[in-house]
């Protein structure tokens, strides 16, 4: 006789489990914070998507909309991450527009290909200042909002969370840093950097909490980190563990995954997504 299903799967495998939820994503025009929010839309959230090119954004939300009958993604164009004034603005609206911020994507990035020697101090800056202090001030606007949201499902700190928790971040970071990239060390440093407030989130609010974790993509078809700056061949492809390129599709999974209640426990935790790229050395 079969086990009953409780008894080894949790209930959180289903349509609308994101239902009333509201994602705030940055860089959510790119290829994968899109696939990212239209997952989440998919599964029942309202989402609000920040970037700096107006049209591209708008577009974009338009586009991640149809995802879900009846839901309601705004597009928030002309915001740059570097600006805290504008992401604290962007989040109020969210806010007053969706009624909250459950979930957070920091995705927003930087970046190119230039030997360390040939990096200006001012390109040096540009990345460091969109993935490092954007990341930040992503987490200073949208903080309260979380802490809120999380506490909707406070328990005694014993028992865990009831069903549908928010209050959570998904940084999104790369696997650059792990073993040295030629050409990216402005992404590197800046990449590191992202996982280490990742964990300081972790550790700092997990007590409200608040739970903050990294999803590091390796090489992912489609994306601009992979058209722009890799060398792409169906032999390269075969170098890596699991011998093929990634999808947007198994990032937008691992996000359902580290959002939904079957990551209730996972805080402060580098999620890497990579074929195991990264264990033979290589990064995407
Ligand atoms: C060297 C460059 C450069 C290049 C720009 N710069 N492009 N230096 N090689 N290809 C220099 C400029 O000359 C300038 O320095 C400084 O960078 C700032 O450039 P601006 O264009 O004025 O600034 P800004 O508009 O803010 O552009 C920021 C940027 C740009 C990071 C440089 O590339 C950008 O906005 N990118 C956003 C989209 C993006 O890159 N997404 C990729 C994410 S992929 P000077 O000294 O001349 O003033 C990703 C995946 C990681 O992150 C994993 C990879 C596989």
């Amino acid at each position: 006789m079969p086990l009953p299903r409780y008894a080894y799967l949790s209930d959180v495998w289903r349509d609308g489990i994101f239902d009333n939820k509201v994602v705030f994503c940055t860089g959510g025009a790119g290829t994968i914070c899109s696939a990212q929010v239209r997952a989440m839309v998919h599964l029942g959230a309202n989402a609000c998507i920040i970037g700096r090119n107006v049209e591209k954004t708008e577009n974009m939300a338009k586009d991640i909309s149809t995802a879900r009958q009846g839901s309601r993604v705004l597009g928030l164009g002309g915001v740059d991450v570097r600006k805290p004034e504008a992401l604290q603005e962007a989040a109020e609206r969210c806010v007053k527009e969706l009624g909250a911020i459950d979930f957070v994507i920091a995705g927003a990035a930087g970046n190119f290909l230039a030997p360390i020697d040939q990096i200006s101090p001012n390109a040096m800056k540009s990345v460091i200042d969109i993935d490092v202090l954007g990341s930040w001030n992503t987490v200073k606007a949208t903080l309260p909002y979380l802490i809120e949201s999380a506490a909707k499902h406070r328990t005694d700190g014993r028992t865990p969370p009831a069903q549908g928790t928010g209050g959570r971040i998904i940084f999104v970071s790369a696997t650059l840093h792990y073993a040295g990239t030629p050409l990216q060390a402005h992404a590197s440093v800046a990449k590191a950097g992202v996982d280490a407030m990742a964990m300081s989130v972790a550790i700092e609010q997990g007590p409200k909490g608040v739970t903050s974790n990294v999803i590091a993509p390796g090489p992912i078809a489609g994306t601009e980190g992979l058209d722009r700056l890799s060398k792409q061949s169906e032999g390269e492809a075969k170098k890596i563990p699991s011998g093929r390129y990634g999808t947007v599709k198994e990032i937008a999974d691992a996000t359902v995954y580290l959002f939904s209640d079957a990551a209730n426990y996972v805080n402060g935790e580098i999620h890497v997504v990579d074929g195991g790229q990264w264990h033979i050395g290589t990064a995407a």
